[in-house]
Parts: C-alpha cells; sequence; structure tokens
C-alpha cells in the first residue's frame, strides 16, 4: 500500500475528524463567548466524513480521533464511532469535553470506541464555570468516574494551564493520578481563541517546564514513562506507586512538529495540514464529487505537499479559526 507522507517524509498516519464546530460550553482559550456557529449547510454530512476516512484508510491512515467543537453535541456521532471501526481502522478514538458521556458510553463503547480523552481544566466547580463559561462541573466529573468504571479505562484528562486561573491547582491535579488510572496531561496555552492581540495569551502562558516542577516540589520525583507511540504529543511521568501518569503537552515550548503525524479535517470539509498554521485545502468538492476516492487522494497528495516543516505559536499571527473550528 502506498503511504501518505509529506514532504518532509513524516508519515502522516492519524486522522482527527471534527464532526462539528459546535459546543455546549464556551471555554476561554477556545472560542469568544459570542461565537457564531457555520451554518448547518456547510456542514459535511457523516456519510461524506466516512468517505474521507475510507479514502484516509487507503492511503495507511491508521488512527482516528474524532473531535469538535464537541463532539457529542452531533447527533448521530455513536453510530459514526461504530462505522470508522468496521471500516478497519485499529484505533478509533474521542476528545470530548464530557458534559454528554455519561448517557453515550455504553453506546460508545457498544460501537468499538478505543480510547477516550476528556477535558478538566480544575477541580473547583466555580473556577469551572469561569473557565468554560458554563456551570457543569460536577455533570463532566460524574462522567469521568463512570468512564473509569468503564472499558474506557484508563482514561486521558486534558487540562490547559494558565496563568493565575489554575495553576494553583497543578498538585491537586497531579495527586489524582495517585489514586485513578488517569493520565493527567497539562497542555501550554496555544493563542487559538480568537483573541487577536495576545495579551491575554502572554498574561496566561505557563511551560510544561515549570508544571512539572511545581508538581514535583509538592509530590515528590516524577519518573519518565517511556512512549507507547512515539508520535503521541505527550511527555509522561509517574509517581512511585501511581496507577495513573501525570504529563504535558509543550506545542509552543518544545513543538513536537519533527515527529507530527497528524492531518485534520473541519466539519465544513477542509484538510489542516497543521494546527498551528491557517492553510488549508478545501476537499468538500472532491468528496462530492462523482468518484470520490481518487478525487480526495489527489487532494491528500496536495495538503501532505504543502505541510509546514513547523508550525508557529506566535499570538500576533492572524489565525482565521478557532481551536473549536479546528478540533484541537
Ligand atoms: P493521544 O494519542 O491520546 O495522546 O491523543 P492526543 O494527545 O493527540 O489527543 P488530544 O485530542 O487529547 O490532544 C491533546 C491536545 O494536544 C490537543 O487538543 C492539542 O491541544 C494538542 N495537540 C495535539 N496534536 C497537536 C499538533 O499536531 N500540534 C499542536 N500544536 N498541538 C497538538
Ligand atoms: N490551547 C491549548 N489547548 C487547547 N484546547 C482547546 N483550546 C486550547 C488552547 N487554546 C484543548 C482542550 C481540549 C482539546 C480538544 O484541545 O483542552 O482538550
Ligand atoms: Fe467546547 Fe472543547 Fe472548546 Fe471547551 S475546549 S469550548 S469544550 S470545543
Amino acid at each position: 500500500m502506498v503511504q501518505l507522507t509529506d514532504s518532509y517524509r513524516r508519515k502522516m498516519d492519524y486522522l482527527r475528524i471534527s464532526v462539528t464546530d459546535r459546543c455546549n460550553f464556551r471555554c476561554q482559550y477556545c472560542m469568544p463567548e459570542d461565537i457564531k456557529f457555520q451554518d448547518k449547510s456547510h456542514i459535511l454530512t457523516l456519510e461524506e466524513m466516512l468517505t474521507f476516512a475510507e479514502a484516509c484508510l487507503a492511503l495507511g491512515v491508521t488512527k482516528v480521533r474524532v473531535t469538535g467543537g464537541e463532539p457529542l453535541v452531533r447527533r448521530g456521532v455513536v453510530k459514526f464511532v461504530g462505522w470508522l471501526k468496521d471500516l478497519g481502522f485499529d484505533e478509533v478514538t474521542m476528545t470530548t469535553n464530557g458534559y454528554l458521556l455519561k448517557e453515550n458510553l455504553d453506546g460508545l463503547v457498544e460501537a468499538g470506541l478505543d480510547r477516550i480523552n476528556i477535558s478538566l481544566d480544575t477541580l473547583k466547580p466555580e473556577k469551572f464555570a469561569f473557565i468554560t463559561r458554563r456551570d457543569h462541573f460536577h455533570k463532566v466529573w460524574e462522567a469521568i468516574m463512570a468512564a473509569l468504571e468503564s472499558p474506557l479505562s484508563p482514561v486521558k484528562i486534558n487540562a490547559v494551564a494558565m496563568r493565575g486561573i489554575n495553576d494553583d491547582e497543578i498538585a491537586e491535579m497531579a495527586r489524582l493520578t495517585l489514586k485513578y488510572p488517569m493520565h493527567v496531561r497539562f497542555i501550554e496555552l496555544m493563542p487559538l481563541n480568537g483573541d487577536t492581540d495576545g495579551s491575554r495569551f502572554r498574561k496566561l502562558f505557563i511551560s510544561g517546564e515549570e508544571i512539572l516542577e511545581r508538581a514535583q516540589e509538592e509530590l515528590g520525583e516524577l519518573e519518565p514513562v517511556e512512549k507507547e507511540d512515539p508520535a503521541a504529543p505527550a511527555d509522561e511521568f509517574k509517581f512511585a506507586g501511581a496507577p495513573g501518569t501525570f504529563g504535558v503537552i509543550t506545542p509552543v515550548s518544545d513543538p513536537f512538529c519533527a515527529r507530527c503525524s497528524r492531518l485534520r479535517l473541519t466539519a465544513d470539509g477542509k484538510i489542516h495540514p497543521c494546527l498551528l498554521t491557517d492553510l488549508d485545502v478545501d476537499v468538500k468538492a472532491a468528496i462530492r464529487s462523482p468518484d470520490p476516492i481518487p478525487a480526495i487522494h489527489e487532494v491528500l497528495w496536495h495538503a501532505a505537499r504543502i505541510k509546514p516543516a513547523a508550525g508557529t505559536a506566535l499570538p500576533e499571527q492572524s489565525r482565521r479559526r478557532t481551536m473549536s473550528q479546528i478540533g484541537g
């Protein structure tokens, strides 16, 4: 089989599909409060997304992650996970804010979902409401506990680190790994929330290195854990005897572009070869053409050719899309 590979000889074998730009939260780091969602007429159907995935599979893509917005607000997404599994991907995963997870857990397991990542930036309900602009801490926490009791355990927890907002909870979040089989990862803030001058980003940014230092100051030595997947973005560690791991994702201070294997499909039918540049390629016309697979392949190879060696996390760079529109 021909393997989709970019101009820098990086294999592209990991597809992230954003099934919707909509979300039931309004996280400050991800979107402005008054965001306008796309008109539904511009959004690909799940069948069209599946056709795109099928074309990717034929070029050696082995893993798919379903993202959003919030993927669970899209009707039919559980069924979509099942379709992706039936196509034959090695791994089908999802990143969710957890709000609708508890009621969808059994369905997702039955559909064959392999793993789930859940966002949780704080353990304090009032702060949760401040960050996400929605007062739903308890519902998310219950979903996390339910996921830990399900075949999807262990789960990964994503926390976006923000100085002065949740950096006082680094140790408390790290402590969860001593109690639960959770992989807690702090993600460095990226300037992708639609804020154009970057001043907020500069004020809030906190590096992965500082996060690790502060966790160790309170909880003792962290031992590095060897990565299962060398392309995975997180650097993971463990406290002695802990059932879970604690890690950082450092796209800003220590970018992992050299080992990037990702390609992204947005809900409105654009391929984003890199999260941190505005480059995109329309693939909707190819998906809707009479012979879609070869047409999509042509667009995929073009996207691979223009994938940059590295993205840039400079806040001043103009960005057409927010994180919620690309899917993280
Ligand atoms: P795992 O295989 O489970 O580790 O998946 P993942 O870490 O790729 O998935 P997840 O959606 O949880 O990603 C966590 C976050 O890492 C993303 O939401 C992004 O914020 C960041 N991230 C992931 N991939 C990239 C990337 O290619 N570039 C940059 N800059 N950040 C990324
Ligand atoms: N910087 C870093 N991570 C972000 N996420 C959303 N916006 C940002 C940002 N500006 C993360 C969320 C979620 C994942 C999809 O992306 O925490 O876990
Ligand atoms: Fe929604 Fe996720 Fe963005 Fe929060 S980070 S607003 S939960 S898409």
